[in-house]
């Protein structure tokens, strides 16, 4: 065996490990989108609320109690430990609220052993950490030995696992039971009218309440259409904000306790991930591959790619006036940066001539993001070194669009999720 032979097990090892996969994030569960997007998102709408929770079980001199429910391999804490003080300073490092003297328990629960396992593996060694097999449609809050807690939190999707109503029902009863004071319920559901699943629309939401979802998109077209015998479905409960109102209303009527939504939020309006398959929309358009692209770095975008052709659906003019807004704002800002850089000299660090005047009547966070993309180009263009449109400009139309969707979104099923802050106070007279 020669010398190089001989050290060809070393890179089989490394292969194996899976950290010598090539990693990028224009793909699979962690692509760009769900990183600086929707992971984001969620974190930036939570904030808020996460930090009344802190602020309130600081004031009984305890620490912040959370429980996963669908943990899966823990993402959950991921995303939560993740969140940010609003305000913090360029010089500041330490920005994260969910510190270790804040943290005092992250239970996740979940019917899914070979999750728990990964969860484990990654976590197991934290003492504040507990990762337990249980059924959520199941009644298990009565038997919880670790509540109460102050967030009861869910992530992407999971409470479309409720495929009927009893059950979440059930569970935000048992919750409000089970919680002292009081707590936070975070509901995640799959949206109803996302533009993803157009076909579904319908006005009559009791005659279809569950989509067959699936799991296509982790493949590129070729192997989906090879695959399709074969691919996972899950039975999923698609929401608009009535019926999520309905749900939280029936939990406080049947527990007697104070429960109501303070705020909803559509993630991932034009973004999610069946945009890309078509599996549901015939007219939907690849947006994500091109959002996804936007935000990686050392990668050229055509911003044509952007643009977005919304096709009406007769006999929802609610849901088309909201679309069509939206996507006259969304066209009008990529528009207006494919000018700017048509405009910039780079060699002169100036615009050739003056870019065309941002009109008053447009909405106030499309006008903000236009003077924004405006002085970004003018600010880096020259730059030259490390691609500044790749690494730059790029990114930041991409956080421009991303402002714009969060401004211009009113939680009412929109998005690919549909998520839900629901408040439990026990000191308050049920309404
Ligand atoms: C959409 S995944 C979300 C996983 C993870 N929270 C995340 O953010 O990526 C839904 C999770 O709910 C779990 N799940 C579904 N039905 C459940 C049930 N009845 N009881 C407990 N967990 C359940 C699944 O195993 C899965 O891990």
């Amino acid at each position: 065996m020669s010398k190089s032979q001989e050290q060809m097990p070393a890179y089989s090892e490394a292969v194996k490990s899976g950290l010598y996969a090539k990693k990028s994030g224009l793909v699979g569960k962690y692509d760009n989108v769900r990183k600086f997007w929707e992971d984001e998102n969620t974190r930036m709408f939570l904030r808020p609320f996460v930090q009344e929770a802190i602020n309130k079980a600081a004031a009984r001199m305890r620490r912040l109690r959370i429980l996963d429910l669908g943990c899966g391999s823990a993402d959950g804490y991921e995303l939560l430990s993740g969140i940010r003080y609003r305000d913090a300073d360029l010089h500041q490092a330490e920005v994260e609220m969910l510190s270790g003297d804040v943290l005092g328990l992250y239970k996740g629960v979940d019917l899914n052993e070979d999750l728990l396992e990964q969860a484990r593996g990654i976590y197991g060694g934290n003492p504040k950490m507990l990762f337990e097999k249980v059924d959520f449609t199941d009644g298990f809050m009565n038997s919880d030995k670790d509540g109460p807690y102050d967030l009861y939190f869910s992530s992407f999707g999971t409470f479309s696992h409720h495929n009927d109503d009893e059950s979440a029902i059930n569970l935000l009863a048992e919750i409000a039971e089970s919680t002292q004071e009081q707590s936070f319920v975070v509901c995640d559901w799959l949206g109803r009218y996302s533009y993803e699943w157009w076909n579904l629309w319908t006005n009559q939401p009791q005659e279809l309440r569950n989509m067959d979802y699936v799991v296509s998109y982790i493949y590129d077209k070729e192997e989906r259409e090879e695959k399709r015998d074969s691919l996972q479905h899950l039975n999923l409960r698609l929401m608009s904000r009535e019926e999520a109102e309905y749900i939280i209303s029936e939990a406080g009527r049947r527990s007697g306790i104070y429960i109501k939504a303070r705020k909803f939020f559509d993630r991932s309006i034009f973004t999610g991930r069946h945009m890309d398959t078509q599996e549901y929309n015939p007219h939907a358009q690849p947006l994500r591959a091109a959002m996804n692209s936007i935000h990686e770095s050392n990668l050229r975008t055509s911003l044509d790619s952007l643009i977005i052709d919304y096709v009406p659906k007769q006999g929802f003019p609610f849901l088309n006036d909201y679309y069509e807004g939206l996507q006259m704002a969304w066209n009008t800002l990529v528009k207006y940066v494919i000018e700017l850089l048509d405009l910039y000299d780079e060699e002169n660090r100036c615009y050739e001539s003056e870019p065309p005047p941002i009109p008053a009547t447009y909405p106030r966070q499309l006008r903000e993001m236009m003077g924004r993309m405006k002085m970004i180009i003018e600010a880096v263009g020259w730059l030259g070194n490390g691609l500044p449109r790749e690494n730059i400009i790029e990114p930041q139309l991409g956080y421009a669009l991303r402002y714009l969707m969060n401004s211009m979104q009113k939680g009412q099923g929109c998005g690919h999720g549909l998520v839900g802050v629901v408040e439990i106070d026990r000191s308050r007279k049920p309404e």
